[in-house]
Order: structure tokens, then C-alpha cells, then sequence
């Protein structure tokens, strides 16, 4: 029987319980999924590649059918090398779809027999990203079931921000 390989691409600078949210979501419609972290993205990342793999790997050790990697260079590429069929991407709102629709079609252009296949995560979830994670973070906001324990003692200590106390 064919088995259905996805590939979830992103920067997870850190990973959020919207990316385990949409990991878990994947792994039960896959067979298996590649969650692949990019090198070399002009953004400057607050984790390196190495240790983002490492958080993604301590959260989803226990979905057997979840693997974690990084990858460089295009994605159409790395979905080749990997056998992959699908592309899972997220969309958290109506904000998201433009930028994910282009790369969508960009890579259908790149690859036509490389699916995107969009999925919600849960509606806690919609408001969240790495980016507004590592602003409160900084400042020292309360981050309770937005990120896993493990990445938020990371972010802390890389930030040496204390949490405040909750209100
Ligand atoms: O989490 P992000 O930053 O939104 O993820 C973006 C990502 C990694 C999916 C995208 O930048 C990507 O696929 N980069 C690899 C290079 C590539 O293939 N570029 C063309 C995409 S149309």
C-alpha cells in the first residue's frame, strides 16, 4: 500500500503549542511526517537550527510516525530527497492565506506533483506565533499553554528574562 510522506516546513524560533497542535494533526492523516526547520533563512534567528530541532525532537518523541530534520535550499527539493507527496502548512486566519496561497502556487510551479495541504490548528492556537512568543518573552509576560515547559525554560534562560508573576 502507498504510503502518504508530508513534509512540515517552518522556522520554529521556538516551537509553539500551534506547531505541536498542527504536528499532532498531521500524524494522524500521514503516514508519516518530516518536520523540517530551515537553514540558512535570511531572518535572524533567536535559537540556532540545531537546538530548534532538539526542542522539536524532545516534543514530539512520542508520535512514532513524527521525524524532526533541517534542510537547506528549496523545499520542492527536500520533499524530493525525503519522498514526500504532501506539504502541510497552517493557517491560523484570514491574514495567513495570501503569503501561504503564494508559495503555494510557487511551489506547485516549482513541483506540480508536490501537494500543499492546509490545515487549521485549534482556535486557542489562532492568535499565537514564534514572533509574538519571543516578544512577551523578552518583556517578560506570562506564556502559560502557549508553549511546552521545556522550550519556555530555553527561552527564558536564552532571554534571562523572569517570568512576572501571573495577574
Ligand atoms: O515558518 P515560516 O518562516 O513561515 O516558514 C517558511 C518556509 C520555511 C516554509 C519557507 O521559507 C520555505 O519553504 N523556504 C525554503 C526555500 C524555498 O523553497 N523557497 C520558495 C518557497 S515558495
Amino acid at each position: 500500500m502507498k504510503r502518504v510522506i508530508a513534509i512540515y516546513p517552518g522556522s520554529f524560533d521556538p516551537p509553539t503549542n500551534g506547531h505541536l497542535d498542527l504536528i499532532q494533526r498531521g500524524a494522524r492523516i500521514f503516514d508519516e511526517l518530516v518536520v523540517a526547520v530551515l537553514r540558512n533563512s535570511d531572518k535572524t534567528p533567536l535559537f540556532t537550527v540545531d537546538e530548534r530541532v532538539e526542542m522539536l525532537r524532545e516534543c514530539t518523541r512520542h508520535w512514532p510516525n513524527v521525524r524532526v530534520e533541517s534542510f537547506q535550499g528549496l523545499l520542492v527539493d527536500y520533499a524530493k530527497k525525503c519522498g514526500a507527496q504532501a506539504v502541510l502548512r497552517g493557517i491560523r486566519a484570514v491574514s495567513d492565506y495570501e503569503y501561504e496561497l503564494q508559495m503555494a502556487w510557487m511551489n506547485r510551479k516549482l513541483d506540480s506533483s508536490l501537494e500543499t495541504v492546509f490545515m487549521m490548528p485549534a482556535g486557542a492556537y489562532s492568535y499565537l506565533s514564534s514572533k509574538l512568543v519571543r516578544e512577551i518573552a523578552s518583556l517578560g509576560g506570562a506564556l502559560g499553554n502557549l508553549i511546552p515547559a521545556s522550550v519556555e525554560r530555553r527561552l527564558r534562560t536564552r532571554l534571562g528574562v523572569a517570568p512576572q508573576a501571573s495577574k
